[in-house]
């Protein structure tokens, strides 16, 4: 007799949760609703329901895809960010919602909506700070910056389908190299920040699923923010604002940089853990460069 959708999600997610999997009841069924078509409502009603051959041979597939820890937003190839769904492949890192905490100081430092800001998002992956941004400030343009290809073909296809096309160029590049002097009065950057000893100890979400190229950051994985801030008077012409996403630990670090290299009066944000998760800073013609 075909198992019924509660059989089948007991047993996913029992097994889910042998595998070392953090939210197994969710993955489940977030897995089930896909293969299914059903919802969570359809779901709680009709537990009983009997589950037909193609529907299980669906979840099945994507359930031993999770049990090797690739992350739902992966198999399903879609991901919520702030008022949006992305898509997400594995050539860009899983948008999370720490990083909604840069979007909201971006918005705090800078709460003109109207204004006709020039962003610049240098890693953008799939663009989500910068999509996010463009939709809260109607009248800016931005240039979404990545070194990987792939990861900008997956940004620009979001922005179709957000209809931001328009307002938004992308620019294959080492950082802001290729972006023109002057240009910016935002750099927004959540740029790969692990430290190269620890990355064998991410989490096999991320290690095995995230490209290296999103997360490692050096040796003291500050890499990154160093080559940004030597550039940020070049790139805004000597006056704006930069937000950094930081990993736990790195925001005095990058606060010191931003002092000493641009002067800049530094602003931070904790994210909803408490975590001192941005760090940056306005600056006008400084006198150290
Ligand atoms: C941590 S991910 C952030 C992606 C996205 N902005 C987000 O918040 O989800 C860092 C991004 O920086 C890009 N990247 C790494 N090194 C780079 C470099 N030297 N120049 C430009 N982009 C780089 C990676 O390809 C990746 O997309």
């Amino acid at each position: 007799m075909p198992p019924t959708v509660h059989v089948t999600l007991r047993a996913a997610t029992e097994a889910l949760g042998e595998a070392g999997v953090d939210n197994p009841v969710l993955d489940a069924r977030l897995l089930f609703q896909a293969a299914s078509g059903m919802t969570h409502a359809d779901i709680l009603s009709r537990p009983d329901e009997e589950v037909g051959l193609r529907v299980e041979m669906a979840f099945d597939a994507m359930l031993e895809r999770r049990l090797f820890r690739e992350p739902v937003s992966k198999i399903l190839r879609q991901k919520s960010f702030w008022d949006m769904d992305l898509l997400v492949t594995a050539d860009v890192l899983d948008p999370r919602p720490d990083t909604e905490t840069l979007v909201e100081a971006v918005l705090e430092a800078r709460p003109d909506r109207g204004a006709d800001h020039t962003i610049v998002d240098l890693g953008t992956g799939s663009g989500c700070i910068i999509l996010a941004l463009l939709r809260e400030y109607p009248n800016a343009r931005g240039i979404a910056v990545d070194k990987s290809p792939v990861a900008l073909a997956v940004a620009r296809y979001n922005a179709e389908q957000l209809g931001l096309s328009d307002r938004v160029s992308f620019v294959c590049g080492d950082w802001a190299s290729a972006v023109a002097d002057g240009l910016a009065d935002i750099v927004v950057s959540n740029p790969p920040y692990i430290r190269q000893g620890d990355m064998a100890e991410l989490m096999p979400e991320v290690r095995d699923y995230d490209p290296a190229l999103a997360l490692e950051g050096g040796a003291d994985g500050l890499d990154a923010y160093r080559a940004i801030i030597a550039d940020l008077q070049r790139l805004t012409g000597g006056e704006g604002l930069v937000m950094f996403e930081l990993g736990e630990g790195q925001a005095d670090d990058v606060a010191t940089m931003l002092q000493q290299e641009i002067g800049a009066n530094i602003l931070r944000r904790n994210d909803l853990s408490g975590i001192a998760r941005c760090v940056g800073g306005t600056w006008r013609n400084s006198a150290k460069k």
